[in-house]
Formats: C-alpha cells, structure tokens, sequence
C-alpha cells in the first residue's frame, strides 16, 4: 500500500506529473499540436449546468448498469493506452486489476508494453476487452485476432482514426518514442527521477528487459501507432484500411465487435449497418485531429441517428462523475476515459488507479443524489439547464 492523498483526478494527475520523468508525464498529459481539441475536451464538459429537482427519495439509488450481459458498478470503462506499463512497473495488468475490483471495463492495448496473455492471466474475464490496432499486413493481423481470441477476450475494439501517424510535438521535443531512446534530454528527465527508476525501469529491465511494445511480431517492421510526424516529413506512410478490413475480422471474431475513434453520426450509422456491436466516440483524448468536436458533442446527434438499442460508448475528457452523467444524458450508454487511471498508476501503482475509479464512482454517486437521480435510466437532457443545442437530439 502506497502513501498518497488524492481527492480528486487532478490531484493524481499533480502527483504523476511529480514522479514520471517530465518527457513521459507529456506523453499522456499533452496532445496534439495547438491543443485545440485536448483543452475543448474539458470545456464542454464544464458548460453543461445540471438541474436538480427536490423532495426525491434517493435513499435506494444505483449508478450501476449492464452492458453486452455484464454487470457494471457505473458506465465507466478505462480506454485502451498504449505504454500504460511506463507509470509502474506492469502498469497494464494493474489497471486490469483496478477495474476488476470496481466492477468497470477496462480496455487493453495492442501497444502494451506487457504481453495480452499476461494481462488476462491476471485479470482477465467479461470486464477486460482488447483493443486492436489494424496493421497493414493482412495476414499477421488475422493471426493477431486468432490469438486474441484464443487467449480468451470477449469484446475487441478496434482503434480506426490513425491512417496517418499524430504531429505530437512535444514527443519530438522530448525525444520520447517507444522502444524508449535515452537522448540527452530524455536521460536527463529520467535521472531527474530516481524513484522512477527504481519503481518501473530497473524492475523493467531485471524482469522483462527493456520497454518495447510486446504484443508486435518481430516481422512486423513498420508500427501503426505513436508514429510522430518527424521534422521535414509532411507525413507519415497512410494506411489503406475500409470497411473490408472489418469484414474480414468479423470473419474471425466470434464475440462482441467495436470500432473506435469516429465521431461523426455518418460513421456510427455505418457501424451498425455493417453488424458492429457498437461504437467508442472519440478524438483520442486530442491526440489525433487537434480541430475535432469533442465526442460529448456529437453524442446526442449519433444516439438520435442510431436508435436507442446500439451500443454507444464515448471518451475524451470525463474527469469527474458528473461528467459521466452529462455524458449519460447526451445518450451514451457508457463512458470512457484513459488518462485519469494512468495518472494514478503513475501516482500509486494498483491503489492509485482503483483510487481513480473509486473517485469516479464516489462524485457519480454524490451528484445522482443531489440532482434527484435513482438509477441509470432516470438520467436524460432533462437534467441540463439551458443546454447548447448539440446536447438536444435534432428533431
Ligand atoms: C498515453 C495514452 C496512450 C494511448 N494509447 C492508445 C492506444 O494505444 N490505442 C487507442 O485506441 N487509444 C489510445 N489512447 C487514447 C485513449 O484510448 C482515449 O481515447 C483517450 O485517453 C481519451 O481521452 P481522456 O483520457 O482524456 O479521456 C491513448 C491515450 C493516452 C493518454
């Protein structure tokens, strides 16, 4: 057990920002960039005004819910993050196990920097979905899914908004890249943290070697992911990947299938046509497109395009529990987040992410029972006072 105090996720994410090496910590905080679409991301969140209404028994309330047949303690779910291991030392089984223990999804990623079969063999079962990354050989990606698959997840993900690499250019000021390269700045922010290098990278080396993404065959030369625009390239080799691609995985994947990363109701409406179980809205957390709507915007517009029974998930800002409501209200049947659990595994490993979803669940639950709220399906844009026109279905 790890000595910390957090009240809230800025408070771990203070915390992070103290213990991770300064190149590593901007690595998740930071975006795309001008920002435009990271600080909008908040933004959003914070102009809808909630109504409460009076005199309601909420003495039996629930923020609990049921998503593909699996009971959730709150529509909350931790997205797929690459390199979540660079927090702690095996920083992926530790979300798992955080979101185990909270009765939350938790989303693993094709970057991890631990392999899929060792974060299911920890935590593995209904609450842990994995997230794929489509690469451009189309044999070792099936082979990829078959493993998947045969490792036991149940629910795959599959991350569509990256056909070129992100111009992230704090990563290029910082010399961060995955395999880690000790630049002289890189070295430099790491030596600044030596508990870091006791927490994470000895233990790393002494157990595992170094970082390196482990779930990518040796064959596999060319990286989908975290590919940074370099200076003088205007950019990055583009992926050819269609809706065929999904096709072909659907072929293979016997269970619950997603796309992540659109948000457009155009798209969504595709998702459903094409048999998906469901969408993740999402800007990846403005790490992609810096001049992206923040998912939270389209989300009332995609619930009246799709129907009520398809499955919408969204991420990209949610910070507190009462953005999972505004969140639930807008038509989201569950809502996703990446780097409140990264900050604190960073801040204190297991502890520090559960603390994150315990922080979630304790402010989702306050405000159910301040607005008036009894259970999932009381929550709807009759809770916002005098909301923006995109928080409204059109008519
Ligand atoms: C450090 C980091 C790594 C990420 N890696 C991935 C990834 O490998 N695959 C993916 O689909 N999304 C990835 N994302 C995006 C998240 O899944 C999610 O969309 C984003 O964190 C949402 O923003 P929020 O955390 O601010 O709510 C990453 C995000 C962060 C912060």
């Amino acid at each position: 057990m790890t000595n910390f105090v957090a009240y809230n996720i800025e408070d771990l994410r203070r915390i992070a920002k103290r213990k991770l090496p300064r190149g590593l910590f901007e690595y998740i905080d930071l975006g795309a960039e001008d920002y435009i679409a990271l600080i909008n991301n908040r933004q959003v969140y914070k102009k809808l005004k909630l109504k409460n209404r009076v005199l309601v028994d909420v003495s039996e309330r629930s923020c609990s819910t049921k998503i593909f047949g699996t009971n959730l303690k709150m529509p909350f779910g931790i997205s797929p993050t690459a390199s979540a291991g660079i927090t702690w030392f095996g920083g992926e089984i530790l979300l798992a196990k955080a979101a185990q223990r909270m009765g939350v999804v938790c989303t693993a990623a094709t970057s991890a920097v631990t392999p899929l079969d060792e974060i299911y063999e920890a935590a593995g079962g209904e609450h842990l979905w994995f997230q794929l990354y489509m690469w451009n050989d189309k044999e070792l990606r099936s082979r990829f899914v078959e493993r998947i698959r045969d490792v036991g997840y149940k629910t795959l993900v599959v991350t569509v908004d990256g056909p070129v690499g992100a111009n992230r250019e704090h990563n290029n000021r910082n010399g961060y890249s995955m395999p880690l390269r000790y630049s002289s700045r890189m070295a430099g922010d790491v030596l600044a943290r030596p508990g870091w290098i006791f927490r994470v990278l000895l233990r790393q080396y002494l157990r595992r070697g170094a970082f390196k993404k482990e779930n990518y065959p040796a064959e596999l030369g060319k990286k989908l992911s975290d590919m940074s625009v370099k200076q003088g390239q205007s950019h990055t080799k583009p992926d050819s990947q269609c809706w065929d691609d999904i096709k072909r995985i659907q072929d293979i994947w016997p269970g619950n299938l997603l796309i992540k990363g659109l948000y457009s109701s155009e798209d969504a409406v595709l998702a459903a046509k094409h048999g998906l179980h469901g969408v993740i809205l999402s800007n990846h957390g403005g790490r992609y497109v810096d001049n992206a709507p923040s998912p939270l915007q389209i989300t009332a517009e995609t619930r009246a395009a799709v129907g009520k029974d398809f499955m919408i998930a969204i991420d990209s800002g949610p910070r507190r529990g009462s953005d999972i409501i505004k969140a639930v209200a807008c038509g989201a049947d569950l809502v996703m987040s990446g780097r409140p659990t990264l900050y604190g595994c960073a801040a204190a490993g297991e502890d520090g992410a559960y603390r994150a979803l315990e922080i979630f669940y304790e402010e989702m639950d306050r405000t159910m029972a301040q607005l008036g709220l009894n259970s999932i399906s009381d929550i709807g844009p009759q809770i916002f006072w005098n909301p923006p026109h995109w928080a409204y279905p059109p008519h």
